[in-house]
């Protein structure tokens, strides 16, 4: 594998996984940022799959810390597309076949795995807790900060979106991972993610 990118130190690398051309690339954090990273490697690079992994905090008492959380749905107030979508509350999904992949790559590694709705918000602290518990009641299983924009973009430009994320802190209970245990997580996450593409 070989550095592709270093500006403004979001880095990427593309190398090869089983003969199949797979490149590495930060988002950087919320919507607007993930929204030019994977803008450009679609139009310009010609990426086909893109599979976001990252982090999310629980919203469900059974959803646990190390958890995996593999995104059905992504619930948003707004994304950078809610200038074209305007009244329409469209729903960003996740791609099918990759969905089911990734569910049966997941439950492989014996982490209990939850597949279901998130959210993706436009902040990390947040102070609307009224929402919170609105989105709990209505099973969102957690949050973090960019899948809805990545699976909005994929459907514009019919390309496969998937969001895999490990649960390093609960809302609910206030628990949270430590980093080594974080960057762990992510080897578990790249394996899916490459299960989830080519198998
Ligand atoms: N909020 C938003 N994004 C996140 C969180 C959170 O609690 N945890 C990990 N990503």
């Amino acid at each position: 594998p070989g550095c592709v990118n270093e500006v403004r130190g979001m880095l990427g690398y593309s190398g090869t996984w089983k003969g199949h051309r797979v490149t590495v690339h930060g988002s950087g954090m919320g919507m607007p940022s993930l929204s030019i990273y994977a803008n450009e490697l679609m139009t310009e690079y010609g990426a086909q799959t893109l599979i976001r992994i990252g982090s999310c905090g629980a919203m469900q008492t059974d959803v646990k810390v190390r958890d995996i959380v593999v995104a059905m749905t992504a619930t948003t107030l707004s994304t950078p597309s809610r200038g074209i979508m305007r009244e329409l509350n469209f729903a960003p999904c996740a791609d099918w076949s990759l969905l089911r992949a990734a569910v049966t790559a997941a439950e492989a590694t014996g982490t209990a795995t939850h597949v279901g709705g998130i959210y993706s918000s436009d902040v990390f602290y947040d102070e609307r807790p009224d929402l919170t518990e609105q989105m709990t009641r209505h099973g969102i299983l957690a949050v973090e900060m960019e899948a809805a924009e990545l699976y909005t973009l994929a459907a514009r430009h019919g390309r496969r979106a998937l969001a895999v994320l490990t649960v390093s802190d609960h809302l609910l209970t206030g628990e949270a991972l430590p980093s080594a245990d974080r960057e762990r997580s992510f080897s578990d996450m790249v394996e899916i993610a490459l299960h989830a593409a080519f198998d």
